[in-house]
């Protein structure tokens, strides 16, 4: 579709990358045009120009813009023009969208609006699909809410691929306990969710965990049923041995660096190997592939830490590389509680 403008959303603080990535991988087809925090809008600027379905690693969402409306009855126009043929889904959610979680209140805020909206296309006789799974070119009307009421409401639309997220704004409603050792809790409930691992029975099987120290990924792991052999130069939190305990599941903690491991001592095929070590990517890949090589574990997790803009800048030649020695599909994208750095998950 030739549309002249299209749209991403992004991590508080990762506009000026995208806008790089942006810039370099489509030579100058798309340039900016209208911004906020955590929203840009493209103008594509070659005639007959294409641009694929999602932009950038660093954009949660990507779409065709449809504008800024003002009203309810505004965003039932643009559905009703959009005369869509296939099923149609509505994600309404927050632009703002802090590291930790969407605050309640403003998830409210974009559910009500959400309500108003499916209410008055009901009554123009526009049908809604909201059943699962997600079918590929299935069509997502993005609802982009603003800081406050006063705000226009942004629209935009794009079409689900397989790496797209499925909950609204790749904003899956997941908060982090208090009694989890640390953040990567939420990260890993996020990375699953989007690949739609957390509906898997994941019970009795194994995974290696590679950066497990203090053990909040650990921990999401064994509440799922799983064995887990943790692998870090530093100390676990005491928690994770006791809920081992209680879930009636093995954790093994090598105090050792992934650079050191005795390889035909790990497990073999494990469902899951995650890694999360605080390396740039140019010293932690060369360990993963020599350790995926021996184990040939089913699916991969990767948290790559993109510390420095130089090293943003290499995402793509980092997820080739990753490619050469992963289990397909390999997808990349920026989870809500990532910071500087990209979830990839392989298989
Ligand atoms: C971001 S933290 C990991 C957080 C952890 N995944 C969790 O769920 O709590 C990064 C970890 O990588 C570990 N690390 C750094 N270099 C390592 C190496 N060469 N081998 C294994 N672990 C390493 C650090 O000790 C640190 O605990």
């Amino acid at each position: 579709m030739n549309a002249p403008f299209r749209f991403t959303t992004c991590r508080a603080g990762s506009e000026a990358t995208l806008k790089r990535d942006i810039a370099a991988h489509f030579n100058g087809g798309l340039t900016p045009a209208f911004m906020k925090p955590q929203l840009i809008t493209w103008k594509v600027r070659q005639p007959g120009f294409t641009p694929p379905h999602t932009l950038s690693h660093f954009a949660r969402v990507s779409g065709i813009s449809l504008g800024l409306c003002h009203s309810v009855s505004e965003i039932t126009d643009h559905v009703r023009k959009l005369d869509a043929q296939k099923p149609l889904r509505l994600h309404a959610f927050p632009r703002i969208t802090p590291e930790d979680g969407v605050p309640t209140e403003e998830w409210r805020r974009s559910d009500a609006l959400e309500a108003d909206i499916r209410h008055a296309l009901q009554q123009t006789g526009v049908q809604w699909e909201t059943r699962l799974p997600y079918a590929p070119g299935d069509l997502i009307l993005d609802v982009i809410v603003g800081e406050t009421d006063a705000e226009p409401i942004f629209l935009g639309h794009h079409e689900h691929q397989p790496a797209s997220h499925t909950h609204p704004g790749g904003l899956p409603r997941i908060t982090l306990p208090e009694a989890v050792p640390s953040r990567a809790w939420l990260k890993l409930e996020q990375a699953l969710a989007w690949r739609g691992w957390d509906k898997l029975d994941l019970r009795g099987e194994t995974a290696l965990d590679l950066g497990c120290a203090p053990g909040g990924a650990t921990s999401a792991l064994l509440q799922r049923g799983m064995h887990v052999l943790g692998v870090d130069t530093g100390d676990m939190d005491s928690r994770v041995l006791q809920l081992a305990k209680a879930q009636n599941v093995r954790f093994e903690h090598w105090r050792t660096a992934a650079g050191r491991l005795n390889l035909t001592a790990l497990p073999h095929e494990p469902a899951v190997l995650l890694c999360d070590i605080n390396l740039a990517p140019p010293d932690v890949l060369p360990h993963l592939a020599r350790i995926q090589d021996a184990i040939q574990a089913r699916r991969l997790i990767l948290t790559l830490k993109l510390n420095t803009p130089a090293l943003e800048d290499r995402a793509h030649e980092f997820i080739d590389a990753v490619r050469r020695f992963a289990p397909a599909p390999v997808f990349a994208t920026q989870l809500a509680a990532n910071r500087r750095e990209i979830c990839l998950t392989c298989g």
